[in-house]
């Protein structure tokens, strides 16, 4: 029987084993297990790590304040932000299928953090070692999902499994590989994350891009942002952050349906509320939240989200859906 601590030692031991000397980059994707995997790696070889935040437009409210200030005061790590909002959208521009988007945000997270490395490769002189490894926070069932355990069918290119391209410069670091998430939960503690980071709803490596179904657009971006704040504000003055697993907001952004606000007609678009409960993602039920809470996300998404009028709530477990719609 592991215990979390001896999970901590055993893994940090195997990292400096891995690393050695060398230098590594961590990409922070704003979610939980990419903390962990930073944290566990920076207990592991300290400064030969720097994070690497890409700030590629796709994000929560908040995501980037909460990495650049509360992840840096937990770990000390050293950080690197970059603004990749243009490049990404331009990337996604025109394309609505979601196996396409996944593909294109793990290709440019990638290129992204390769440039990183050579970027920091350049500070550090002729002198300074060489950025060999690229950590990632690949979970077990991340890694099943697509395809990669035994004799599972490819469901979906999380990211940072299936998204890799062939030419990849780095070798890999994937510290969690195979925990579940409520391991990591308690790793990131015993680390000395904050609870905040810890108990955050899981978010995807390709972030809002996912739950946008069409094409991702800055405008689009900024709808999604403004419902997701919401709910997860309304979840957590409920008290349910610990009883949901997470609560993806999905904006329907192709469909259109007619609504009546104030004197006139309103011809917005839907979002739906995906409140999930799970152990570990591989199957999921649909929470059943309290209407009083429903209404009140629904109520305020309406007044003050204007280009959504309606909000829907999706009741499929898993199977027969996924938890993300893409
Ligand atoms: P699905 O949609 O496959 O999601 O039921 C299972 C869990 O995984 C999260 N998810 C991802 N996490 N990279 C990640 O790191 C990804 O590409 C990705 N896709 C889905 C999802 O939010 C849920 O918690």
């Amino acid at each position: 029987q592991w215990t979390t601590s001896s999970i901590v030692d055993e893994t940090v031991a195997a990292i400096r084993e891995q690393v050695g000397d060398r230098r590594a980059i961590c990409g922070l994707s704003g979610g939980v297990d990419s903390a962990v995997a930073g944290a566990l790696v920076q207990r592991a070889i300290g400064d030969q790590l720097t994070c690497v935040f890409v700030d590629h437009g796709l994000l929560r409210a908040g995501e980037r304040a909460q990495v650049e200030r509360d992840f840096v005061a937990a770990t000390g790590v050293r950080l690197v932000t970059i603004d990749a909002v243009d490049r990404f959208l331009g990337a996604l521009a025109g394309v609505s299928d979601p196996e396409e988007k996944r593909k294109i945000i793990g290709r440019e997270f990638i290129r992204v953090f390769e440039q990183a490395a050579r970027d920091l490769q350049a500070e550090a002189g002729a002198a300074g070692e060489q950025i060999e490894f690229l950590v990632q926070g690949t979970l077990y069932p991340d890694v099943v999902e697509s395809g990669g355990g035994s004799g599972a069918a490819n469901i979906k290119s999380h990211h940072n499994v299936g998204g890799l391209p062939e030419d990849l410069q780095f070798s890999l670091v994937e510290p969690l590989r195979a925990l579940f998430k409520d391991e990591v939960r308690r790793v990131g503690l015993e680390l000395g994350l904050p609870e905040t980071i810890v108990h955050r709803q899981p978010f995807p490596g390709p972030g809002l891009g996912i739950r946008i179904i069409g094409e991702v657009t800055a405008d689009r971006l900024e709808t999604l942002r403004a419902a997701d704040a919401i709910a997860r504000e309304e979840l957590t003055a409920a008290g349910l952050d610990r009883d949901i697993w997470q609560c993806p907001v999905v904006l329907l952004a192709d469909v259109r349906s007619v609504g009546v606000q104030g004197d006139g007609r309103t011809y917005g678009h839907p979002v739906v509320l995906r409140p999930v409960s799970s152990e570990d993602a591989m199957t999921a039920d649909w929470t059943r939240l309290p209407y009083d809470v429903l209404a009140q996300i629904s109520t305020r998404i309406t007044n003050e989200v204007p280009e959504v009028n309606r909000v829907t709530l999706d009741v499929t477990s898993k199977p027969p859906g996924t938890i993300e719609w893409e």
